[in-house]
């Protein structure tokens, strides 16, 4: 039995105005993997096997955002909290929707404990899900993600990373230090280990008012610091020339990492030197101009993206 779950059992799911293939099983209703295709409605995520059934339904639907809180709003997208007690259907139907992409986590119907943050671009169509992650509402773990997707037509333009930024954000507001439900996938593994080398994106410093706390306990310019490299970049630039000293425990409260992660990442930085007896971080100028190079490629990335949802029909 437990070999089925390694078979994708559905073949192609039309979503929106995008047509998707499943990477892994998803426990869709046995009778859904029969079909050639699957009509997911993109607002309310209900699942049809026919385009007459699906364009009927359609026709009744008036939903055009996820349900619960919109806690988040800037030109193009938006953030939605949907609690998984109050919206299990909605929720369960994402569940499932994200299994299609997900090979290793198994929620589907326990949906209570989490609250689930919804990422979508606007247009005069609605809110089109773009990713999302849950948490648990109470990790003993102290884990601040437990799911994280972005849905196939929009991976690689730099959602991942605002979704993760925002994950860290809600954990600063909570005054909380966060990580990820292990184990990662080698997806989540690139996505987490990326963040270590953005800064915060243009798109994300514009970000949560809701989201950050009133009063800005975070980086320079009130702009939020979601990664421990940002949070790095950040203490050095504000610091005169060789003179600025810092701890991995500033270093993680400033970007609600948790120590472990902080020192992971820096390690991936490479930035960490054993020096007369003690651990030091070193950041270079070639550091600080890479990273500046990096936070420029994404904030072109993310706008080009954005102005591209913003003119879409
Ligand atoms: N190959 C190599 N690097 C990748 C990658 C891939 N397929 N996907 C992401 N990365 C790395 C890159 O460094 C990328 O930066 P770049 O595009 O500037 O090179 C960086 O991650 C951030 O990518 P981004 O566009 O912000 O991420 P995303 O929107 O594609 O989302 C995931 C990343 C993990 C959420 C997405 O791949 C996903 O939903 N995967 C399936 C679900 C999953 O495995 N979730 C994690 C479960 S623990
Ligand atoms: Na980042």
């Amino acid at each position: 039995h437990a070999q089925l779950h390694l078979v994708r059992n559905l073949s192609r799911i039309q979503m929106g105005k995008h047509e998707m293939e499943p990477w892994y099983f998803s426990p869709y209703p046995q009778e859904f993997s029969d079909a050639d295709i699957i009509y997911i409605d993109e607002f309310c995520l209900s699942y049809f096997s026919s385009r007459k059934a699906f364009e009927r339904h359609r026709s009744k639907c008036t939903m055009l955002h996820p349900p619960g809180n919109e806690i988040y709003r800037d030109d193009s997208i938006s953030f939605f909290e949907v609690d998984g007690r109050r919206q299990r259907t909605w929720c369960r139907n994402l569940c499932l929707l994200s299994k299609l992409f997900l090979d290793h986590k198994t929620l589907y119907y326990d949906v209570d404990p989490f609250l689930f943050y919804c990422m979508c671009t606007r247009d005069v169509h609605g809110c089109h899900l773009v990713g999302y992650f849950s948490k648990e509402k109470e990790s003993a773990e102290g884990y601040n993600v437990a799911c994280i997707l972005t849905l196939p037509q929009y991976q690689r333009k730099g959602f991942g990373r605002l979704l993760i930024a925002f994950s860290y954000e809600l954990s600063k507001r909570e005054g909380k230090l966060g990580s990820p439900e292990k184990p990662l996938s080698d997806l989540g593994m690139l996505g987490y280990r990326a963040n270590t080398g953005a800064k915060p994106s243009s798109s994300y410093s514009r970000t949560p008012s809701a989201c950050r706390p009133s009063t800005s306990g975070s980086g320079a310019n009130g702009t939020s610091t979601p990664s421990a490299a940002a949070a790095l970049t950040e203490v050095s630039l504000n610091a005169s020339p060789n003179q600025y000293s810092t701890s991995i425990s500033e270093l993680a409260s400033l970007s609600a990492m948790t120590e472990k992660d902080v020192h992971e990442q820096l390690e991936v930085l490479k930035v960490l030197r054993y020096h007369k007896g003690q651990w030091i971080i070193v950041v270079s100028d070639a550091l600080l101009e890479q990273r500046e190079r990096q936070l420029e490629k994404a904030r072109k990335k993310a706008d080009r993206s954005r102005a591209h949802h913003v003119e879409a029909p």
